[in-house]
């Protein structure tokens, strides 16, 4: 079995990278691969709404000049996705934001790819805004229908300069935990995949049709 991690820092070693290696070493004590891929440092723009990823239903975001697409299909590979990210204003990091839109979408469209995959977000913080950062990030993997493991609080660590994490000795048990129940529900979904419920056409209305 295999997760992939979007880190999604611009700083290659920091905090957001830290958690991640914690989630990483946990896992591997339970036989899961696991890959980090950098993307908060790349030059990622935003989605356009073109919709040319529903139209042309190619599994391709219509930007094919950055590494959306081929993480996309790293993605759709995996078994468990996590997506990380340092908080920027009480939010998404910028850059972060801007893959996610388009990775998202494009696996939506394209009938649903991340459905019944585990999924987990974890962010990085100093002080505040962890909390909404990591709400914002779980409405990507709800709406994609993930199987949402739990750890023994929010996934937040804390930190402000690279390495300060590694002090949060809470934060390393949030995501120590994580791993674990990440490890457990991969390995459920494996026993039970002849079980899964059947998909319904999804039922879009904006209210006014
Ligand atoms: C542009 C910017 C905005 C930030 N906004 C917040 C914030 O709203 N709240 C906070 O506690 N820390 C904030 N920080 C601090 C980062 O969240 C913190 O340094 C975090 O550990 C960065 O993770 P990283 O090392 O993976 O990049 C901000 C940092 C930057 C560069």
């Amino acid at each position: 079995m295999k997760a992939v991690a979007i880190q999604g820092s611009p700083r290659k070693n920091g905090n957001t990278f830290f958690s991640l290696t914690v989630i990483k070493n946990t896992l591997a004590e339970e036989g899961i691969d696991f890959e980090i891929i950098d993307i908060g440092g790349k030059h990622i723009r935003g989605c356009t709404a073109c919709e040319k990823c529903y139209e042309n239903h190619n599994g391709q975001c219509a930007i094919t000049n950055d590494i959306v697409n081929d993480t996309v299909v790293k993605m759709k590979d995996a078994d468990a996705i996590i997506i990380a990210s340092p908080v920027y204003y009480s939010g998404i990091a910028g850059t972060m934001k801007c893959f996610l839109d388009r990775a998202f979408y494009v696996a939506e469209v394209n009938g649903g790819w991340f459905r019944h995959k585990v999924g987990a977000s974890v962010v990085a913080v100093r002080r505040t805004g962890g909390s909404m950062t990591f709400n914002s990030l779980n409405h990507y993997l709800c709406i994609a229908e993930m199987l949402i493991p739990t750890s023994n609080y929010w996934n937040v660590i804390h930190g402000l300069m690279p390495g300060d994490a590694a002090k949060d000795e809470e934060g390393i048990q949030i995501m120590q935990m994580l791993a674990k129940n990440m490890a457990w529900m991969l390995k459920m979904r494996e026993r039970t995949k002849e079980m899964k419920p059947e998909q319904s056409r999804k039922i879009f209305t904006d209210f006014i049709r």
